[in-house]
């Protein structure tokens, strides 16, 4: 389903990210594994990732960060939408973990949209706005060494641990809006990429990356045209960090380059509902999006579902 402009202000007040301390490089990897830097850095762009940590523990460091650079009161945020695929328990919400430990007493969740959580939470974000709420705290946070069997050596090199995090705020001060989104699943490739319970990742990588590109294609041609903008006029892209070359596929077919890109991958690998807020904040920290520019964010895993967003920034 692709949305309407809503007509409601948007604004990302404050953007944190976390990383745990413990860096695996694809060395490391290959003291591990029949692998090498070579192999890896080649075919997909990761030269190193974070291991360790908990989910909720991350999200907490992120979710901080975020509330610190807006400048509000935590106790002011009236709802938390977490992004995840490792919750720290099976029930309660991670989400509530975070709230505790933040402070908060508002309405939380955790949302299971794989890679493209984030993008997800943020939809459901601003619908919350549009219904009145004033400040959200949207989080993707990750323990992907949880998921991961580190004797198999096509997706242990991939994935990584960490957490981001935006404020986003409806107030009559910004002029930010959600232009336009798309949201998709196609069930049918549900085989390509899944985790049963007391088992490891299981991925069909080929499969995956030829759907990935072409949902990625589709999908953010749609946000775009819904807004009538075109691809030169995006500023920025925030894509969902699992490969360069999945990267540089869709975006030989979009019109976009990897100047426009947000990429952390390279040091993060994939870190699947974290991976956009991560590489926000990093952009954010470079100062490589003002107040008026057009953003893109696009998402897509597991399911396989897949999202994009289309904001006309206001930051903090
Ligand atoms: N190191 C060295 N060799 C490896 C390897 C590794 N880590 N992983 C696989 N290989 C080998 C394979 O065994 C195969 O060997 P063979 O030709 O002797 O059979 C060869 O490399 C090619 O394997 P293939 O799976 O075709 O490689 P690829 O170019 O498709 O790259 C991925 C594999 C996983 C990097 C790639 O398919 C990919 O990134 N897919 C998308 C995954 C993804 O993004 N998932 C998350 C989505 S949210």
């Amino acid at each position: 389903m692709t949305g309407n402009r809503p007509a409601i202000p948007l604004r990302f007040s404050g953007v944190g990210s976390a990383l745990p301390q413990k860096v695996l490089t694809n060395d490391d990897l290959s003291a591990m594994m029949d692998t090498s830097d070579e192999w890896i850095t080649e075919r997909t762009g990761i030269k190193e990732r974070r291991i360790g940590g908990s989910t909720s523990g991350l999200a907490i460091e992120a979710g901080q960060a975020a509330i610190t650079r807006s400048g509000f009161d935590p106790a002011s945020i009236e709802h938390v939408v977490l992004a995840t695929t490792t919750p720290d328990k099976r029930m309660p919400g991670t989400s509530a973990t975070v709230a505790r430990e933040l402070g908060l007493t508002c309405g939380t969740f955790d949302l299971q949209a794989a890679c493209a959580g984030w993008v997800y939470g943020l939809i459901v974000a601003n619908g919350f706005l549009a219904q009145g709420m004033e400040r959200i705290l949207l989080i993707g946070a990750e323990t992907m060494d949880r998921m991961v069997d580190f004797t198999d050596r096509s997706t242990a090199i991939l994935f990584g641990n960490g957490a981001g995090a935006v404020v986003l705020e409806s107030s009559d001060q910004s002029n930010g809006e959600l232009l336009s989104w798309d949201l998709g699943t196609d069930g049918d490739l549900l085989h390509l990429l899944y985790t049963d319970y007391e088992s490891s990742l299981h991925m069909d990588g080929r499969e995956v990356f030829r759907k990935a590109v072409s949902v990625v294609v589709d999908s953010s041609q749609k946000t775009l045209d819904k807004a009538g903008v075109r691809a030169e006029e995006v500023k920025l892209v925030v894509p969902h960090q699992a490969n360069i070359r999945i990267l540089e596929s869709a975006w030989k077919r979009l019109g976009f380059s990897i100047d426009q890109t947000a990429v952390v991958l390279d040091r993060t690998g994939n870190t699947s509902a974290a991976s956009i807020p991560i590489a926000l904040d990093d952009a954010v920290q470079k100062d490589r999006v003002d107040d008026g520019d057009l953003v893109l964010f696009v998402g897509f895993g597991a399911g396989m579902t897949w999202g994009s967003a289309l904001v006309r920034w206001h930051g903090n």
